[in-house]
């Protein structure tokens, strides 16, 4: 098992905790029990040294090319050796620049990382013992003519450094057999994920499976081991994992699948402008966790994350929105996508990508004009209550607010646009507010237009299609709502349903989103013609463990809001909890609830055309009678979805429910 490998847990007895718990010690696992004198300076940041800051990741795949990044510590070219078929061996030197954005700031060198878990029983890291030198060079090399569906074996050397690994690039859309996709969301990366176990969120309406006893409450042995978080009024034992072991699980799963690419929607780290929350990234895809990325190409998409600079001033203030550009520039220095040809200024903020018979849009559902916040109570449409049945999506794009009266057009609230273009040109000298990386997603724009152009061409292509956007467009969840609602969120994904139209248009089968840090599949069929698509929340990568967005009924009762009128399934309303004390006393979770996981996605060929299973997984935690992981293991919830295509990659209506949630009990 993968568990803090870098980093140290100190535990801090509180006097609160002293008498609380008699002795603190005695309630956390063998990690945690050696107590070790509190570093109290800030750390002195090692030199920069020989070898790989991070291990190879692979970019841009096609059938026949494979772009290799990595990044060193020293100014030094690395080379790759790549041997395959077609290539007996080839050798690449790469050219390194320096990466000026990286650098870590005082803040950070100074950051001091303490966890209170809700019980009494407070713990830290060493000062700084997550830093790394202050020095980033980024290499990439792109290997052409490489022949589709091979696997080619490749050598990276830089300085005393060497990582050796393997790849397979795509097959060609008219000779494949089957591909596998994964996807999650909402990894959010930080240092405090070692330390921080998160609230786990249970349903105020629908908790547990018949003859569940209830979870672990306040005073129990599962409380004292891993605290408590109030969710809706109500008390929760917190998650049992902390998030660090959990996207390590994850990803050990993951593994095992050996997927064709990693799809991660947006909201990689704890704050994109905050170098740590990278760091933290990479030791997990590319480094001491796992070198995942190095045989398996990540596909990202931006998130409100990408734009926040976490303790370097977040999102920025009016008079400087810094941050947030040096944010999202980091997410562009590191990813190496095809980008828009036409407007190479975006950057990587969306891309196409065509796997076999498969084509995935990532789109950048980041920033909206007309601009809308709560703040300002700035809004297109009228606000309005109740759920989503008024709007009208079906117009939005043709007749703007004429066509709606409750349409809304942005997803960030937290700042304008407007203010990022200031901000572009003060990071980067010499260049003018058109040279902004931002795009607008809304329609008229060259985002818009890029996204109805590779639609139109895909499905004249006869691709199966898929999207990724970060904000999800129907969710139940407490971004769900859109600003010009009584009960609003500021950074809701509802704006991207301008989009839905178009997908129905085109057939696009699946949209994979995150930002809720729900599992969630609603269904989406506007026009009524039984044609329609999935839109899936996948954030539950190893943060967030949270479920429909509750408010406070005439009782003052928290129920869910139910907003989102197209939900089918979600993990916390559809799967409830099923606790059973065993033969020892120790009350155990034995399925269902919500947990981290992903969705995997199997594309097989048929005789007609193609199969597609869409499989929700979830990593169940298998925990001693202390309470201590003994292992994870990896379920399916009660919502497989099968959907058929046919020769040109049309979906085939009627979509074939195999598996409804209907929990009834114990399964093992
Ligand atoms: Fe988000």
């Amino acid at each position: 098992m993968k568990k803090n490998l870098l980093l140290r847990r100190l535990v801090i007895p509180t006097f609160a905790s002293l008498i609380a718990v008699a002795s603190p010690l005695i309630t956390l696992g063998a990690a945690a029990k050696e107590k070790v004198p509190q570093e109290t300076s800030p750390s002195t940041l090692r030199e920069p040294e020989t070898g790989f800051r991070v291990l190879p990741y692979l970019q841009s795949p096609t059938s026949t090319s494979m772009t290799i990044s990595w990044v060193s510590e020293l100014n030094e070219p690395g080379n790759v050796i790549i041997t395959g078929p077609g290539i007996k061996m080839k050798k690449l030197i790469s050219a390194p620049h320096y990466m000026e954005l990286m650098e870590y700031t005082e803040k950070e060198l100074k950051q001091e990382l303490t966890y209170n878990s809700g019980n009494g029983v407070v713990e830290t890291i060493p000062q700084g013992s997550w830093l790394k030198s202050n020095s980033n060079y980024k290499h990439s090399v792109t290997i052409d003519g490489l022949q589709p569906n091979s696997t080619y074996h490749i050598t990276v050397k830089q300085g005393k450094g060497t990582h050796t690994s393997r790849f397979e690039t795509f097959p060609e859309r008219e000779n494949w057999d089957k591909l596998k996709l994964i996807a999650f969301s909402d990894s959010e990366t930080e240092p405090f994920g070692a330390l921080e176990h998160r609230e786990w969120e249970l349903h105020t309406v629908n908790p547990y499976a018949p003859g569940s006893e209830e979870r672990p409450g306040k005073g129990s042995a599962f409380d004292k081991k891993y605290g408590n978080a109030a969710r809706n009024n109500m008390f929760l034992v917190r998650y049992s994992l902390d998030q660090q072991t959990a996207l390590n699980e994850n990803l050990a799963h993951i593994e095992k699948e050996d997927p064709d690419a990693l799809i991660i929607t947006g909201d990689l780290t704890q704050g994109s402008g905050y170098q740590p929350g990278w760091d933290e990234f990479w030791r997990h895809f590319a480094g001491e966790f796992t070198d995942i990325a190095s045989k398996t190409p990540i596909l990202p998409a931006l998130g409100n994350w990408e734009t926040y600079a976490a303790i370097n001033s977040g999102y920025g203030s009016d008079a400087d929105r810094t941050p947030a550009v040096i944010s999202r520039n980091r997410f562009h220095e590191y990813f190496d996508t095809p980008g828009d040809a036409e407007n190479p200024q975006f950057k990587d903020s969306y891309y196409r990508t065509d796997m076999g018979p498969v084509t995935l849009l990532t789109l950048d559902s980041t920033n909206g004009i007309p601009d809308e916040s709560t703040v300002t109570k700035t809004f297109t449409g009228s606000v309005y209550s109740g759920n989503d049945s008024v709007l009208k999506e079906l117009v939005w794009a043709e007749q703007g607010v004429n066509g709606d009266p409750y349409i809304t057009t942005d997803t960030q609230g937290e700042f304008t646009a407007e203010s990022y273009y200031d901000a572009y040109t003060k990071v980067f000298k010499g260049t003018t507010t058109k040279d902004s990386d931002l795009p607008n997603f809304n329609p008229g724009t060259e985002q818009y237009k890029w996204a109805e152009r590779q639609l139109k061409d895909a499905r004249e292509k006869g691709q199966i299609i898929l999207v990724q956007f970060h904000h999800a467009a129907y969710s139940s969840g407490v971004h769900g709502t859109p600003p010009n609602h009584t009960k609003a969120d500021n950074q809701s994904g509802v704006a991207m349903r301008v989009y839905s139209p178009l997908f129905e248009k085109y057939g696009v089968a699946t949209v994979i989103s995150g930002h809720d840090e729900m599992f969630e599949r609603s269904w989406v069929d506007l026009d009524g013609d039984g044609r329609g698509f999935h839109s899936y929340d996948v954030g539950v990568a190893a943060d967030g463990l949270r479920g429909e967005k509750m408010i406070k009924d005439e009782n003052g009762n928290y129920v869910p809001q139910d907003y989102n009128t197209y939900t089918q399934w979600s993990a916390t309303q559809d799967e409830p909890e099923f606790w059973q004390t065993n033969k020892n006393g120790v009350k155990q979770l034995i399925d269902g609830g919500l947990h981290y996981g992903h969705l995997q996605m199997d594309f097989v060929k048929t005789a007609n055309g193609t199969e597609l299973t869409l499989t929700p997984v979830y990593i169940f935690p298998i925990l001693d009678d202390n309470y201590d992981l003994v292992r994870t293991e990896r379920r399916v919830y009660h919502d497989v979805q099968k959907i058929h295509f046919d020769k040109m990659g049309n979906v085939i209506p009627n979509v074939e429910l195999i598996s409804k949630s209907d929990f009834s009990g114990r399964r093992i």
